[in-house]
């Protein structure tokens, strides 16, 4: 794992800033797997600035969600596919028919099923991830097995909590119980992954992803697998590593 240990969450959203937009122009055509949460708001907002003034684009690359709420429209303010549009595809001339996220809708297994063709069929270049604070990535809760693809999924209650602090106005009935994630397996099949965690909330999540042996208690820990990992972490997400 390339460990980047950075100042603050500005520091970190330009980092990944760089890395994504150098992965955008040298292969325009590529396959991004993105993120939701409150993490990657600045790098899109950044991504957003830079093609309104820069001109970079997005004509040909395709995009993967994480994962999506079950039981929200699309439509649904909440839903991670609104949230996407509104944070960075409306302002980017990504074409939508490149656009990915898994549906929160209908038939599960359906949709499961088609999204692991989808990506079997459009390996990820680059993957971005946050980490919750129990130390999940996309929406795989602790306890999830390193072998999953995507599949649906019970949230855990400080999942439900964390989100309903940033998300929902604060109400906690609001959030949904169950999600449509990647698995673990899907995310360790992108060729490069970049994770972002800023803030002390995840300083333990952050500790046991680098430092803990690999256990499916901490779902991040399954990054410790792969060949081409870039961690970008604030002082506070680090403050806990004991080899800096
Ligand atoms: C949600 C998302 C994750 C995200 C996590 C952290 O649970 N499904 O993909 O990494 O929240 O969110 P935040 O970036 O707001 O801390």
């Amino acid at each position: 794992m390339n460990v980047i240990i950075v100042k603050d969450y500005e520091e970190a959203s330009q980092k990944a800033f760089e890395i994504m937009v150098e992965q955008v122009k040298s292969n325009p055509n590529s396959a991004l797997g993105l993120a939701t949460g409150s993490t990657p708001l600045r790098l899109y907002e950044l991504m957003r600035e830079d093609h309104k003034k820069n001109g970079t684009t997005y004509k040909g690359i395709r995009t993967f969600n994480l994962d999506e709420y079950y039981g929200l429209a699309p439509t649904h303010p909440q839903s991670y596919h609104y949230f996407m549009c509104h944070n960075l595809f409306d302002e980017l001339d990504i074409d939508m028919n490149n656009v990915h996220v898994p549906k929160g809708e209908g038939s599960i297994e359906e949709e499961t099923e088609a999204y692991n063709k989808l990506l079997e069929e459009n390996p990820i270049d680059l993957q971005l991830l946050g980490i919750g604070s129990n130390g999940h990535i996309g929406f795989n809760e602790p306890g999830t097995s390193f072998d999953s693809t995507t599949h649906y999924i019970q949230l855990k209650e400080s999942t439900i909590q964390d989100n309903a602090r940033l998300f929902f106005n604060g109400n906690i009935d609001e959030v949904p119980t169950h999600a449509v994630t990647m698995g673990i397996k899907n995310i360790l099949q992108a060729k490069k992954v970049l994770l972002i965690a800023c803030g002390e909330n995840k300083a333990i999540a952050v500790k046991g992803m680098v430092e803990d042996e690999k256990n499916v208690e901490l779902p991040a820990s399954a990054l410790q697998d792969h060949d081409d990992v870039t961690l970008i972490i604030d002082e506070a997400a680090a403050s806990l590593l004991t080899k800096k």
